[in-house]
């Protein structure tokens, strides 16, 4: 039984957007130029808070990146550390920045592979900045799709009980939530993908909630990206007609359509 408290989360009273970004091509921006790829990480730190920065006066209050895949474990382990230790200065470094911003920090993914000192900076930095209302930063760190919806699955509890027992959607999504270690508050669903450095491809980053997602892909190396990058892809988006499987239905609003949808 899913709790009457449970809710999506609707700070504002403009329909505000989800943007998530694959920021892909750090590596090749630093082979580019001869540098280390450490360095083109860093440059990526660089674009994100450019990103971050313009993200709110552009309409998106929920900006979710994808900073370390769980098949990202692959790269050689010198390169696995450099990410590391860069995550956790820029979880330090931010954090106090953040805080002042109203920008509210979660990271998801399974925690417990990464380095402690890491681990620490995520609670710490999420402490920190808890209850930010101007824009939640996700920062997804040793994340999986996969893996996040099995564990869900696992959680959830069937609507009907015996053999032909059925999760239902909002069974889903409140497990999920749970996954993602906040209960009761559902990770809103992506409005709008984007990923730089020229693949097409989702790479098991937020499966679930890019469900209607609108896609927008850029030939851009991610350390490149400016925020007139990412106001060009919102321009787009809102050029874009979504109807969610319905037939088009001039007038109505998006949380309108995407409930009709709703089972
Ligand atoms: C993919 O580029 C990028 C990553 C695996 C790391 C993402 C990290 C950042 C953008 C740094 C900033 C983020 C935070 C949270 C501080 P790639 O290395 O696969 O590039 P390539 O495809 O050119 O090799």
């Amino acid at each position: 039984m899913i709790p009457s408290t449970y809710h999506h989360r609707d700070r504002a009273q403009l329909p505000r957007l989800h943007v998530a970004i694959i920021m892909d091509g750090n590596g090749r921006w630093a082979s580019l130029r001869g540098l280390p790829r450490r360095q083109g990480h860093a440059v990526g730190a660089v674009a994100l808070r450019r990103v971050l920065e313009a993200a709110p006066s552009l309409g998106v209050s929920d900006l979710s990146v994808y900073a370390f895949s769980a098949d990202n474990w692959k790269r050689p382990p010198e390169e696995r550390l450099e990410l590391f230790r860069l995550f956790e200065r820029y979880l330090l470094e931010e954090a106090a920045r953040c805080q002042q911003e109203g920008v509210e920090i979660r990271c998801i993914g399974w925690r417990h592979r990464l380095p402690e000192s890491l681990q620490e900076a995520m609670s710490s930095a999420e402490r920190q900045t808890a209850g930010g209302r101007h824009l939640t930063l996700r920062i997804a760190l040793d994340y999986s799709s996969r893996a996040t919806l099995a564990q869900a699955a696992a959680w959830a509890t069937p609507e009907d009980a015996g053999p032909l027992a059925t999760l239902s959607r909002q069974a889903i999504d409140y497990s999920l939530a749970n996954v993602y270690g906040e209960p009761g508050r559902r990770l809103p669903e992506v409005d709008l993908l984007i990923r730089s450095g020229g693949q097409q491809r989702l790479s098991d980053f937020l499966l679930w909630e890019c469900a209607y997602a609108e896609l927008w892909f850029t030939g851009t190396l991610w350390p490149d990206f400016e925020a007139s990058h990412l106001a060009a892809a919102l321009d787009e988006f809102r050029r874009r007609q979504r109807t969610f499987g319905a037939l088009s239905t001039p007038g109505a609003t998006r949380t309108e359509v995407a409930a009709g949808g709703m089972r």
